[in-house]
Formats: C-alpha cells, structure tokens, sequence
C-alpha cells in the first residue's frame, strides 16, 4: 500500500493578469490576458503531490460558492481523497489576485475568506486520518492555532510535519519543536530566524538558528539558486537544474509536495530535494500555478535527461 500524505491548507481561486512589469503603488498598468485558474498553496501542494505518485488526502475550507464548488470538482479529477473537507456557509471561497511580469515574477494578494476559518474543531472528525498519516504537509494560509493544533496531534502520534512557513511570519516554538522539516524561502527564514540573509553565510547562520528553535531540518530555498539543506550531518547547497521561467507561481508549492513524496519513498534529504528542484522547476517553465504541477513520469525523463547531460 502507498504511504498516505495528508496536506492541510488553503483552497483559492487564482485571478492572474500578464503584465510587462508589475505595479508601483499609485501605478495602473494595462496587462496582457486574464486568467482564472484553481490555487492556493494548500491545493498546490496536494495536487502536486498527488500527480507525482503520492496518494493524498487534502484538508481544506472552502465557501458555498462557486469557487468552491470547481474547486472540490477539481480535486475529485485529480483523484485527491477530500472525504474530510469543511464547507463554510457564511464566508466566502479564498481568492487571489495575482499579477505576473514578463520575466515570470509575481505579486500576489489573497482575500483568505473561508480558510481563515479552518480551526481545530472542523479537524475532530480527522484525527484518526492525521494520527495514521504517513507525512502531514502544511502551509501558513490557516490559522497558526490550527498548524499547532496538527503539528501537536501528528508529533505526539509519531508522524513527521513538513512546515512551509510561507506567507511569511512569525512562528512560536510551541509549532517549530513539533516540525521535522520547514521550507521557509529568503523572506521567511529571515523572519523565522532573525537573520538577515545577504550571502551564503548567513544563510547558514539563519538555518542553524532555526534548528536551534526545535526544527530537525531547515531546508531554505534559494529559487533558481537551488536550495540550501540543513540537518545535524549536511549543511550545503542542492543545486536547482536551469529552466528558462515562464511563471513561477506555486513553484515553491510543487516543490514541497514533491519533497512530501520522495520523503514518504524513504529517499534521503538531498536526494528528495534534488526530486523536488526538479519538479519546481519544470513548473516554472509553465504558466499557472496548480495547472503547471508537473506528473512524475515528467520529472522522471527531465531527472534522466540532465543526468546524461551531466555524464557527456
Ligand atoms: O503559492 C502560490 C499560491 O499562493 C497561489 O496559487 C495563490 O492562491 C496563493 O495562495
């Protein structure tokens, strides 16, 4: 039987407009196409992580609406277990406006609606599904009682929590001691640690003081930099394969649902990471964010392609 990963998080609709460059405040700049595309980091990362061979259960608020409704469509077609998903009837669906530039950078503003009010008693029904899960994925578009509420529960079950701390915050340690890998980005990890991050030093100094919170792995990622690993034994640079960015919307999400699977495959760190840049950045070659998670047979050939190229 496959191992089960159990993403918690935000469902959103993604309202994407094309632009030549991204607005300064006071700026209107007339974009290119309008798209209107399923997201959310939660949904993002379930999605990915189902469509490179996980089998996911996804936890998920979302409002009477319809954006809710083709959410929920959505997931049943990408054959994600939704059997614990909460229906708001006073709060509307998330929703999040995102623009893009041309070098494939966004902005993004999110109205949370029903996801600010996924709390720990929509989560009773769930606690067998989270004590039994193999790996528990989780995002901040929740409210932090409820990422305390399931990092406690899974900690106290045996079950590891990979923590994306993104949109960035403060976290207390009551959440980090009960996290076995956290994902922060630059901005995050500043914010986590304290640090101000300008080189490869301090990226260091920010993971180890992470650790030093609670964490058992820091893994910062550095965009088409790669990312850096940090454990008691590794402390160095994955390097991230070259892509020409088209969007880089959700790559951070597929990235984590990815390094979900690879984990739950028993793979080590770097090598689950090395998984994870791979998937990452064969989504930023694609426009959207959930639409670009890419399926494993996809990271498998990209995978085999450069290491060839590697070898020559
Ligand atoms: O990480 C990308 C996601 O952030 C988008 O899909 C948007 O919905 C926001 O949550």
């Amino acid at each position: 039987m496959k191992p089960s990963i159990l993403v918690v998080g935000s469902t959103n609709t993604d309202m994407v407009i094309k632009a030549e460059h991204l607005p300064s405040p006071g700026e209107t700049v007339l974009g290119g196409s309008f798209f209107m595309n399923p997201g959310g980091k939660g949904a993002n990362q379930a999605v990915a992580a189902q469509r490179l061979g996980g089998k996911v259960t996804f936890i998920s608020k979302t409002g009477n609406d319809i954006f809710g409704s083709q959410s929920l469509q959505l997931f049943k077609e990408e054959g994600l277990n939704i059997d614990y998903m909460v229906s708001d009837v006073v709060n509307p669906s998330g929703i999040a406006l995102i623009t893009i530039d041309k070098k494939g950078e966004n902005c993004i503003v999110v109205a949370s609606g029903a996801n600010a009010r996924l709390l720990p008693n929509d989560l009773r029904i769930a606690i067998k599904a989270i004590c039994n899960a193999s790996i528990v994925l989780m995002q901040l578009e929740i409210p932090l009682e409820t990422v305390n509420f399931i990092s406690a529960l899974a900690k106290s079950n045996g079950v590891n929590v990979i923590l994306n701390p993104a949109p960035a915050c403060e976290l207390p340690i009551t959440i980090l001691k009960n996290i076995s890998i956290i994902t922060p980005n630059r901005k995050e990890a500043e914010m986590i640690s304290g640090i101000k991050i300008t080189d490869i030093t301090t990226i260091l100094q920010a993971a180890v003081a992470i650790r030093k919170k609670g964490v058992e792995s820091v893994i910062i990622t550095l965009g088409s930099e790669g990312a850096f690993v940090c454990t008691g034994q590794i402390k160095e640079i994955i390097k991230a394969p070259k892509v020409t960015p088209v969007d880089t919307t959700g790559a951070g999400d597929v990235f984590n649902g990815a390094l979900a699977v690879a984990i739950t495959e028993n793979r080590s760190l770097k090598d689950a990471v090395t998984f994870a840049s791979h998937a990452a950045a064969l989504s930023v070659s694609k426009f959207g964010a959930l639409s670009s998670a890419p399926f494993r047979k996809d990271v498998d050939t990209f995978f085999e392609c450069r290491s060839k190229e590697e070898t020559r």
